[in-house]
């Protein structure tokens, strides 16, 4: 959700920027502009549109320089035209900002700016900052911007540069920010992709930390300006992880790539049959799951409730992580909240953690980007390992996801002394391979997406455990082909949907082969005689003859079973999308990581 690199160092800063920018632009990507301090003054250039639109402009090729900071927005306040593209100067175009969150008051420090005759431009929330600063600058950037932010209500990942000084000041809250340490440079960037080919080591700011750096050093303090040591990190990843080797679309590639992300979810907790995760606390004594959760997060939460109670017998509430943080939540003795987050940055979840943790909760993340906000916040949690995950639509998080719960599942019950199913943990470790044969029908796949490519709406369908995949196959079906689409649990269908349902409708029905199949076989010709199309995901061969279409999985244990159904789901929404000519990796109206309300 906006995404945010400044460099300080010796090199030519416009191309650094540039390339970081393409990196950090599927967390945002309506419009874009960088600034150049530059014999003393500021050079600006920003466009409406993606980042090629910047690198395409001509003024580029007159910027040089070797401090400079770049921004990839995704428009909360203000249309993305150009005037409200970042950065934003103040009124004398010797101050430049990049923001990335919502600045609440702003509307009256506007006001009060505007009375002291400051000349607004744009119809953003971001605007203020510049001129807030301006107002406070008697020669150290730090300082002002330090004065700033001590008005400020609300988010903020910021950097800011000044024509009169050759540093960045960058300051987080609520957004995520982290410097990077480099050889006689130094980076500022929302995450660590957009500095990784440049260094690995890292330092993650904390909310209401304002860093200075220049190209040879760094400082960092509070908002009061009481300095703070803090931890140099060193990032995993290798930069291949975040290209896209040949896949047309990121989104492919991490579809693709689940197989070995289920295999590095895996790596070293499962040992002899045994589950090993570290976690800092006594899990067993736990009495009650509370999962919070967004978007496809918040579906591997349901699927998570239907896993512990089935195994655990311990009951599960699965809450939007939007709802909880509002809803003055009951927390009990022996509760445990569990944050589910592929980023580890979502706004929501982040609140909806401080919250449990405010009403003295146990707290655990299932998170994929290691040291991210979440990860840090929670009191205890697992990682995915699943990789970086560039694409919008979420993937290979999701099937982590469920896999990651499911380990914690039969760890509880190890802990708490009683006999796993062994024949469980077994069918885990095939699960990978399993995983990898359904690629083998990707072309039928994408035959199928190509009939239902004009489709108008689409019906997902699914009982128990697949209830939650029929949603994540609605979302990702919605979410980059813009088609509507509804899950439903499959026998709820006749409660109002089936009004839907006429001559060549979609409905597709997610199926495991089990005691349930008999009844969603009457559900099935209930569509079937209303003249819907059906479309079925199923390991059971028997069920041929009464589909339309039918797309095959290998058989699984039931816990298994949400992922290896949702991947062809996944296939048959990316390619209606790539068909119909969208960009499944920046849909409209979308970016990676909600890190605004
Ligand atoms: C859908 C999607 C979103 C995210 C949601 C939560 O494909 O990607 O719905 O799942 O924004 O994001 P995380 O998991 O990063 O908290």
């Amino acid at each position: 959700m906006c995404g945010i690199i400044a460099y300080a160092g010796d090199r030519e800063v416009v191309p650094l920027l540039i390339k970081g920018l393409k990196t950090l632009e599927y967390r945002g990507y309506d419009s874009a502009g960088l600034v150049v301090k530059q014999n003393n003054q500021l050079g600006i250039i920003k466009r409406a549109g993606r980042i090629s639109e910047l690198e395409k402009s001509p003024e580029l090729g007159s910027l040089n320089g070797s401090i400079g900071i770049a921004h990839t927005r995704w428009a909360t306040h203000g249309v993305p035209n150009e005037t409200n593209a970042h950065p934003h100067l103040d009124c004398k175009k010797e101050i430049a900002i990049v923001h990335n969150g919502i600045i609440e008051n702003y509307a009256g420090l506007r006001e009060i700016l505007k009375k002291k005759g400051h000349n607004f431009i744009s119809n953003t929330d971001s605007e203020v900052i510049a001129h807030l600063i301006e107002d406070f600058y008697h020669g150290d950037l730090t300082e002002a911007t330090i004065n700033a932010l001590r008005c400020i209500d609300g988010t903020f990942g910021l950097a800011v540069m000044s024509k009169n000084e050759d540093k960045i000041v960058a300051a987080r809250r609520g957004s995520p920010l982290i410097l990077g340490v480099g050889d006689h440079e130094m980076f500022v960037c929302s995450d660590a992709a957009g500095i990784l080919e440049h260094t690995k080591k890292v330092i993650y700011l904390d909310d209401n930390e304002v860093a200075t750096i220049t190209k040879e050093n760094y400082s960092i303090s509070d908002i009061y300006g009481n300095g703070i040591d803090k931890k140099v990190h060193e990032i995993k990843w290798s930069i291949d992880q975040i290209e896209k080797k040949g896949f047309k679309h990121f989104m492919l590639k991490e579809i693709f790539e689940q197989p070995d992300a289920l295999e590095n979810t895996l790596r070293g907790r499962i040992k002899d049959k045994n589950i090993k995760l570290s976690l800092n606390f006594d899990i067993k004594s736990i009495k009650r799951i509370i999962f919070i959760a967004c978007g496809t997060s918040w579906h591997s939460a349901l699927i998570g409730k239907y896993i512990i109670e089935k195994i655990n017998r311990i009951p599960v509430d699965v809450d939007y992580a939007s709802e909880f943080r509002y809803k003055n939540p009951i927390i009990k003795e022996g509760d445990l909240v569990i944050a589910i987050s592929q980023s580890g940055e979502t706004a929501d979840t982040l609140a909806a953690i401080k919250e449990a943790k405010a009403k003295k909760a146990k707290t655990m993340g299932i998170i994929n980007v290691v040291g991210s906000t979440i990860s840090r916040e929670v009191d205890s949690g697992i990682y995915l390992h699943s990789g970086p995950e560039i694409g919008v639509a979420s993937t290979k998080a999701f099937t982590g996801q469920v896999l990651a719960i499911l380990l914690i599942s039969l760890y509880i019950e190890q802990e708490k002394g009683n006999k796993i199913e062994y024949s469980l943990v077994e069918e885990i470790t095939r699960l990978p391979e399993k995983a990898r044969t359904i690629f083998n029908d990707t072309e039928k796949i994408k035959n199928i997406a190509n009939d239902l490519r004009e489709s108008k709406a689409f019906l997902f369908l699914g009982r128990g455990i697949n209830f939650p995949v029929a949603l994540e196959g609605a979302l990702k079906l919605k979410e980059i082909s813009y088609i509507h689409a509804e899950g439903y649990p499959t026998a709820e269908m006749k409660h109002g949907p089936i009004a839907l349902i006429e001559k060549d409708f979609p409905v597709i029905f997610v199926l495991n082969k089990d005691n349930l199949t008999k009844k969603c076989l009457s559900n099935i010709e209930e569509i079937k005689s209303r003249g819907g199309k059906i479309i079925i995901v199923t390991s059971d061969k028997e069920l041929k003859e009464i589909a339309d279409k039918i797309i095959y999985v290998p058989a699984t244990k039931e816990e298994l079973s949400p992922i290896l159904n949702v991947i062809p789901l996944q296939l048959l929404s990316y390619y209606i999308a790539d068909l119909k000519g969208i960009d499944p990796d920046k849909p409209r109206n979308l970016a990676k990581s909600v890190t605004v309300e």
